[in-house]
């Protein structure tokens, strides 16, 4: 898809669909306003109609327009003009995205930029505007034998004739989170038998091998068994795939600026181990590797952009399957930091290859360490499926990733990460257990986290409720790749 910038006044434009805001009380945007008298007063006939009552997300498609240069028009409502947040914003730009792609235009124009949206300015605007319409048109057809129908819409177009360097950065930003949440939808699709740890790898060396500035490292069994990750290690002895440790580095700023590095759980399936999961959904256990994705789609977006920042990704990457060689619950296992760790649940596998991972990251000097992994089923039950968990041993970097998020609109809430919750991880055979008990499951998988991050600044997500859909919808989200790349961007203009 193509995204531009629409500079010309209405009156002078040709598209197949005009998308023009509309609002409570039969009120017009100014270039609703302009078609209206473009079109000899149909838009204002059908607004007293009441066809169309302007509140957020109402949809109206006008198939036929008596103006030959618009094919169509899409009326979009905002609900009140002078109270509109940044949620309903989106949520009236995902509507109208829906609405285009059932249109079948091949090109459209978007007049949304004119709205005004409480504390966001126009960068933003534009931005939110390619990332609503670009994700219904994301379609997984790798294995159909018969791709779907593709979609008509080839460009897209948004609005403004002021402040349109400003739109073009949105514009900009807009496709590099778009493009990254793309292929991060994508790779987390694809099913375990095609997605497998070393096509993780191979994955990434392709995203490198297109910027100069990007360069990707992978690290076989035999150099993780020298580097004593005997944690990560021990969760993939029990699958036929050989585990990957991937590593890419974004250089975009001067060599002695510590990097902020990204740090993946790519689990490509996981079946449970021997603590196996029972049947019912295990096919989204494919998901598993949802927090690679992000890295993957992230480190994409912040080259695609040229950040002025150091930025570092490891994918530590594995299957958890049950087998003769695999993990026994009251195993104990040596992390590549030195603690032991007595496995008492095979499928606490998630927080098994991070902590090597991010023993690991230190070796980049990082000024601040964020992994993000599939982690808990318990994060679904304290926060369903709307933000992902967050958690940390600093806070000026969690307010940050907060702050980022609402920005984004990729919500997260933070969870205590308080002492008292690490006595649930005592063994009585080793230095901690893998599990800490029922209770306060997505804290005790953090509080095991921390036992490696100790020398930096460090945040969690749990992702386990955002990556994707699950039932009809069945799909990945691409989050948290909005959520990082917003906290990129605050990074390089802070910097
Ligand atoms: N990948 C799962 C977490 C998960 C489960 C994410 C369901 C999304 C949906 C993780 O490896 C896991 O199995 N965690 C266990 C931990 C438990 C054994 C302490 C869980 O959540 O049940
Ligand atoms: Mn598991
Ligand atoms: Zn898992």
């Amino acid at each position: 898809m193509d995204y531009l910038l629409a500079n010309t006044p209405l009156e002078s434009l040709e598209t197949e669909c005009l998308i023009v805001a509309v609002f409570n009380n039969q009120k017009l945007s100014p270039a609703a306003q302009k078609l209206d008298s473009l079109t000899g007063g149909i838009i204002s006939n059908i607004l007293q109609r009441g066809d169309i009552k302007g509140k957020v997300a109402d949809t109206l498609l006008l198939n036929y327009l008596p103006h030959a240069a618009f094919k169509r028009a899409l009326l979009v409502g905002f609900g009140d003009a002078d109270n509109l947040t940044a949620k309903a914003y989106r949520k009236a730009l995902s509507a109208a995205a829906k609405s285009l792609k059932s249109s079948h235009s091949s090109s459209a124009v978007c007049c949304f930029v004119e709205n005004k949206v409480i504390g966001q300015d126009t960068t933003w605007k534009a931005r939110q505007i390619i990332e609503a319409f670009d994700a219904p048109f994301y379609q997984f057809n790798d294995c159909k034998s018969k791709a779907n129908d593709k979609p008509a819409l080839s460009s897209l177009s948004v609005h403004g004739l002021t402040d349109t360097d400003a739109i073009q950065s949105g514009i900009n930003q807009g496709s590099a989170i778009a493009q990254g949440v793309t292929l991060a939808r994508h790779v987390s699709d694809l099913p375990g038998n095609i997605c497998t740890p070393t096509y993780l790898a191979e994955r990434a060396l392709k995203i490198a091998s297109q910027y100069a500035n990007l360069s990707a490292e992978i690290l076989e069994e035999a150099d993780m068994q020298k580097l004593g990750m005997g944690s990560f290690l021990s969760v993939s002895r029990g699958s036929r795939q050989p585990a990957k440790l991937i590593t890419l580095e974004y250089n975009g700023a001067n060599k002695d600026t510590q990097p902020i590095v990204f740090v993946g759980k790519g689990l490509t399936f996981d079946a449970g181990g021997i603590s196996l999961k029972p049947g019912a959904g295990m096919d989204e256990m494919k998901y598993d590797m949802c927090g690679s994705a992000a890295v993957l789609g992230a480190l994409q977006a912040a080259a695609q952009l040229q950040l002025p920042l150091n930025i570092v990704g490891i994918i530590p990457s594995s299957e958890n399957m049950p087998d003769g060689d695999a993990n026994k619950p009251g195993d104990i296992v040596t992390s590549m930091a030195g603690l032991t760790i007595e496995i008492l649940n095979t499928d606490a596998e998630g927080r098994l290859i991070l902590c090597d991972a991010l023993t690991y990251a230190k070796k980049f000097n990082p000024d601040v360490v964020i992994d993000m992994a599939t982690l808990t089923g318990a994060c679904l039950v304290a926060l369903g499926r709307v933000p992902s968990g967050l958690l940390g041993n600093d806070d000026t970097l969690c307010n940050d990733l907060s702050a980022a998020s609402e920005t984004a609109l990729d919500s997260v809430w933070r969870l205590p990460l308080w002492d008292e919750y690490q006595d649930q991880l005592k063994s009585n055979f080793a230095d901690i257990a893998n599990i800490g008990g029922r209770d306060a499951g997505t804290i005790t998988a953090a509080c095991f986290l921390s036992r490696f991050t100790k020398d930096f600044q460090w945040a969690h997500l749990d992702i386990a409720g955002t990556a994707w859909k699950t039932g009809d919808a069945k799909g990945a989200t691409g989050r948290p790749v909005p959520l990082l790349v917003q906290y990129l961007l605050d990074r390089a203009n802070a910097a």
